[in-house]
């Protein structure tokens, strides 16, 4: 049922020297190193035909900016061998263009790219791409988040590492799923009680619907006068774990409260966040300025 399959990447870009650097370090590195997943970058510029190797003109109907032309996008996607469009979901490939106007990519999006066989991620610049580019070959358009970028270089580094961390074997997790407890089924369904542990608790923090992780600390135990939480020096696992999910409840209720809403909660989890509101309510009834 998940996905089991190396996952073939297609990047498609102006720039592929860019991705140099993150294929070369870490996670990602070692991915490409024990087969795991198969990345090939593409120099849109290979598929022009101009002594200037022009990828891009001025937009029709003007305005700023350039904008790039369809002609050496399209070239360099006939070279792939990628499903025609109808045939996408059946043969698990998929064409994404990256661009500040697609939908949020999210951890749920990232689940869905690891059960693919192929994916192709596309390179926005300048002012935007031709729009038929996306017509006529993109299942989907990406954003990665509410700012803009000046290219969809970032962006693409983004979802492949995103992704390919998902993969089993890549972080040393035989079955693809030991970190976010909470899968993507499990979190967007209403009531959820497959992520609560023996005792109850809920096992998961993440993002995939769940909530912010909890802080860590290692060694040492004390760091320029400021100790390590005594509970987690104690050795007493069930009160580790509460503090831990009060921890992730506090620090999503602060940094993230959007969350909370989607988050699958436990009448004890919604107790502690009633808690924090009072806690602010007295605070800012004796407090004006804050
Ligand atoms: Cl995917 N592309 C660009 N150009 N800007 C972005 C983005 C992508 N995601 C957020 N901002």
């Amino acid at each position: 049922m998940p996905y089991y399959q190396r996952v073939r990447f297609d990047i498609l870009t102006i720039f592929p020297e860019f991705f140099a650097s993150p294929l070369a370090h870490g996670v990602l590195k070692r991915a490409i190193a024990s087969n795991l997943v198969e990345v090939l970058t593409h120099d849109l510029r290979a598929f022009t035909h101009d002594r200037h190797r022009t990828v891009d003109d001025r937009p029709f109907g003007g305005g700023e900016g350039m904008v790039l032309k369809p002609g050496p996008i399209y070239d360099c996607f006939q070279t792939l061998d990628i499903a025609p469009k109808p045939a996408r979901n059946t043969a698990k490939e998929t064409v994404i263009l990256l661009s500040a106007q697609g939908r949020s990519f999210t951890q749920t999006i990232s689940h869905d790219l690891a059960a693919c066989d192929r994916v192709v991620l596309l390179c926005g610049r300048y002012e935007g791409i031709d729009e038929r580019i996306n017509t006529l070959l993109c299942d989907r358009e990406l954003s990665i988040g509410d700012y803009v970028l000046s290219g969809g270089e970032l962006a693409a580094a983004v979802v492949l590492d995103a992704v390919v961390r998902l993969l089993p074997g890549v972080l040393g997790n035989p079955d693809s799923s030991r970190n976010e407890s909470f899968s993507p089924e499990a979190s967007q369904s209403s009531i959820n009680t497959a992520a609560l542990t023996k005792d109850g608790v809920p096992d998961s923090t993440h993002l995939s619907g769940g909530l912010l992780d909890y802080p860590h600390y290692t060694r040492p135990a004390e760091f320029l006068g400021l100790e390590v939480p005594e509970v987690l020096q104690n050795g007493d696992h069930l009160a580790i774990r509460k503090w831990r999910r009060q921890q992730a409840l506090a620090k999503t209720w602060r940094n993230r409260p959007d969350l909370l809403a989607r988050a699958a909660l436990t009448r004890e989890d919604r107790d502690f966040l009633a808690t924090l509101d009072n806690l602010e309510k007295q605070n800012t009834t004796h407090n004006p300025s804050s």
